[in-house]
């Protein structure tokens, strides 16, 4: 920033106390319930993740619907956050909402199939490509349940994960490269777990590293977004995947790939764009709408060697049916309406070329004022999903977010984008359309990432 644009010259640590009094000032009915809320949940809201807004708490939502939501205060927010992709079919969308009341009238959770899982199991393999499914409450479970699958069929008990992923509340997936060892991710905690024993972690992108951790045949399990979103974004780098499945294939290792996230890429995720051959697909998240629910789908192959241990049930032995993973409520009748719904209704590719073309609009119109500025920051798009961060280039690997990351700026960006009335996901600065996502919605973001850059550009800081 030039000295001679600056009005005033305040840090960013003060303009952030700023934002952060002003939100304070603006919220205090959602002040005064997080003091409450306190009182009874150990981080303060029912889940420990609602903590984690700039705004220093979070605000208390009143209602939501489609890309907005209206706070108990009377603010109103366009929201890109979307619960963090849970949110993705947009708030409240009325087939999904129907299908739910239709279903709560006759009956959430019987430990029996419905007709519906009939018409969900014979999309999800013509969108998803995978021959056999299996529903879990999370995309965590779902990512629980194919590491075990793998080291059953494998006999291996390691699970390979690249510096910087984050794929839910998986033990062997908290880690990241810590001097060139396998450490502990970032704000993670030990817990008397030997990570070391049962993960081993590389960089993404660097084929060399990931074939030598694979050639002693120890490997269970890959576990990989097809790129990687839980870093800001970290785009794939050309030929990595057909290096990646050589030496899966190779080394008898089965390869995860998690589409939690890049199933913004457009209706049959990613891997139906760039032809992947997953020997597991995992995702969750917006897979039914918001209602818990995560899936994951095996090749033909792996079910076979899966058979072959656990056979599919015969009524004599029923009980030895056990796989070791579970879920009392995975694949309820509830679930499995609003999945249906999703993937009739919401999700479809019609709904995806509108998400996608608005992604598109608020990435192009950031990186106009980012250019316009000279400011060493980027863009990337994948879909429906845009990310802005501060950095000159995309990132070829965690090692590079971990060095150039500015989590200062980032905080400040979204308390003052709480201030302006637009929800990021706290996590980092990523955008995500919904189906009902409006070009007036994005134009709100690009008037305040404009008048963002002004108060940074008038206080001399960037
Ligand atoms: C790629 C990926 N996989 C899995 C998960 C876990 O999802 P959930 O917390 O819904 O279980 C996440 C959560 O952010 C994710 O980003």
């Amino acid at each position: 920033m030039v000295a001679a644009a600056r009005k005033n010259a305040a840090s960013i640590s003060e303009l952030l106390d700023a934002e952060q009094a002003r939100f304070l000032r603006a919220h205090p009915m959602s002040a005064a319930a997080w003091k409450l809320g306190k009182k009874h949940f150990l981080y303060g809201g029912p889940s420990h993740w609602m903590r984690r807004w700039a705004g220093g708490f979070p605000v208390y939502a009143a209602e939501a619907s489609g890309a907005h939501i209206r706070d108990i205060d009377g603010h109103n927010y366009v929201d890109f956050a979307l619960g963090d992709t849970g949110g993705m079919c947009g708030h409240a969308p009325e087939t999904v909402t129907q299908a739910a009341i239709r279903q709560l009238r006759s009956g959430t959770t019987m430990m029996l199939p419905t007709e519906d899982s009939l018409w969900v199991g014979q999309e999800l393999t013509r969108r998803f490509g995978m021959p056999y499914w299996t529903l879990t409450t999370s995309a965590t479970d779902a990512n629980r349940a194919a590491i075990r699958i793998a080291r059953m069929v494998t006999g291996r008990d390691k699970v390979l994960v690249f510096s910087g992923c984050y794929h839910g509340g998986v033990e062997e997936a908290h880690v990241e490269i810590r001097d060139g060892r396998v450490g502990l991710r970032n704000m993670i905690h030990a817990n008397g777990v030997d990570h070391a024993a049962v993960s081993k972690v590389v960089e993404f992108n660097d084929t060399a590293a990931m074939e030598q951790a694979l050639e002693p045949g120890d490997v269970a399990c890959v576990l990989a977004e097809p790129l990687m979103t839980n870093f800001g974004m970290i785009p794939v780098a050309e030929g990595f995947h057909t290096a990646l499945r050589e030496a899966t294939r190779r080394t008898g290792t089965l390869l995860i790939i998690d589409e939690t996230h890049t199933i913004s890429s457009g209706p049959g995720g990613y891997t139906a764009l760039h032809g992947l051959e997953p020997d597991i697909f995992v995702a969750g998240k917006a897979i039914a709408g918001g209602i818990p629910a995560g899936i994951f789908g095996t090749s033909q192959e792996v079910a076979k060697r899966l058979w072959k241990i656990v056979p599919h049930v015969n009524p004599r032995e029923r009980q030895s049916a056990h796989l070791g993973f579970g879920g009392t409520l995975a694949g309820n009748a509830l679930t499995i309406a609003t999945m249906r719904a999703v993937l009739e209704r919401v999700l479809t590719p019609a709904s995806y070329e509108r998400m996608i073309a608005q992604a598109s609009r608020l990435a192009d119109a950031a990186r106009s004022i980012i250019e316009a500025n000279a400011l060493p920051w980027h863009v990337t798009q994948i879909g429906a999903r845009a990310e802005i961060m501060f950095m000159p280039k995309p990132p070829k690997n965690g090692a590079e977010v971990i060095a150039a990351r500015r989590g200062d700026l980032e905080t400040l960006l979204h308390a003052f984008y709480m201030n302006e009335g637009i929800l990021v996901t706290p996590f980092h600065t990523m955008f995500l359309m919904c189906p009902a996502t409006t070009s007036a919605d994005v134009d709100v973001h690009t008037d305040v990432f404009r008048r963002f850059v002004a108060l940074l550009r008038d206080n001399g800081v960037a």
